[in-house]
């Protein structure tokens, strides 16, 4: 009789023949970097996480550093906004200036820069607005101004985030041009207008004043629709494509995994870190469990790569795993 059994008999047994692991290398860690002094600032809506002034930034750099992860995504929270958005392409931003001093300050951490217009508009949407309405064309050129300044200031890499259309392409073309030929970008391909990241809206103040994204970002019945955009961003030039959010779009990640040739990164938005933390702080769920849990579905679905607030934990927890073993 096959009995299933005999390859779960013991621990030994059953790490020999796992089929997926995780590792801090793939972990990539978000910061939100506020224009101040003195700022460690919890964000209410996502425990343990914290938005940093440039000056206080190397508390949560050693933490990093301390754990083995070894890439962040960086966020700017300006403290001027306008309509156009102008701190996300200036060259002295808050999160031009947060990058510089990273790089410096431990030249070892990759550092990726997301791209949008959202956290540093009036308005809060990602593009620039018109009548109400988001427009697509006028915004690529100061997308691609962003990009130059972010990987000017030291960014390894360069991730838009904004779901324009055709934003790869001028992005990649304004990279080359400036002569960062080598930078790569990571595109958020296939973002969905999702309610999960209203926890990242409290972080990086970027709550849309009117409307929604709904008419850039995509609509979470459609399948197909995310390996289309995926295609068109790689076809444009995107070096990694995004699937986002990562648990309610398993799907997404393991069609895109096995249809695209390029490694394809999920992101563990700030609503799926909310959920844990809060069932975790009422004692109804073990933390730990349900985070490696988590991680290891997006690598079964085909994830390369993770984006997750849980990352200094979860480096720190599968270090004790491996002193137990
Ligand atoms: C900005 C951006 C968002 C996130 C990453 N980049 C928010 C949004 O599109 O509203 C979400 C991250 C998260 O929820 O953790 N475009
Ligand atoms: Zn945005």
């Amino acid at each position: 009789m096959e009995r299933m059994r005999r390859l779960r008999s013991s621990q030994r047994m059953r790490t020999l023949v796992q089929e997926n692991r995780l590792s801090a290398d793939e972990f990539i860690y978000p910061i939100f970097i506020a224009e101040g002094k003195g700022i460690k600032e919890p964000v209410p809506s996502m425990p343990g996480i914290f938005q940093w002034s440039v000056d206080t930034l190397p508390e949560i750099l050693d933490q990093v550093l301390e754990s083995g992860v070894r890439a962040l995504l960086v966020f700017g929270v300006p403290a001027h906004k306008d309509p156009e958005g102008s701190e996300a392409y200036n060259e002295h931003g808050v999160t031009q200036e947060g990058i510089r001093f990273i790089k410096k300050y431990a030249p070892e951490l990759l550092v990726i820069a997301d791209v949008c217009l959202c956290e540093y508009t009036s308005h809060g949407h990602c593009g620039l607005v018109r009548d109400g309405i988001i427009l697509n064309d006028e915004t690529l050129p100061l997308l691609a101004r962003a990009s130059v300044t972010l990987a000017r200031a030291g960014a390894d890499m360069i991730a838009p985030s904004d779901m324009m259309d055709g934003r790869v392409a001028v992005i990649r073309q304004a990279l080359d041009g400036a002569g960062f030929i080598n930078t790569p970008v990571m595109a958020y391909s296939a973002k969905f207008a999702s309610v999960y990241y209203s926890p990242f809206r409290d972080a990086a103040h970027s709550a849309p004043a009117f409307g929604d994204r709904r008419t850039y970002q995509m609509d979470p019945p459609n399948g197909k629709e995310a390996l289309r955009e995926c295609l068109a961003d790689i076809e444009e030039g995107a070096d990694i494509v995004i699937v986002k959010p990562a648990l309610a779009y398993l799907d997404v990640v393991k069609d895109v995994s096995q249809t695209v040739r390029v490694p394809v990164c999920t992101y563990n938005v700030s609503g799926e870190y909310a959920m844990v933390k809060a069932a975790a702080a009422k004692g109804w769920i073990d933390e730990r469990r349900v985070v490696l849990e988590n991680l290891i579905s997006m690598k079964r679905a085909g994830a390369d790569m993770i984006i997750t607030y849980h990352a200094l934990d979860a480096a720190g927890w599968l270090r004790q795993q491996q002193g137990k073993d």
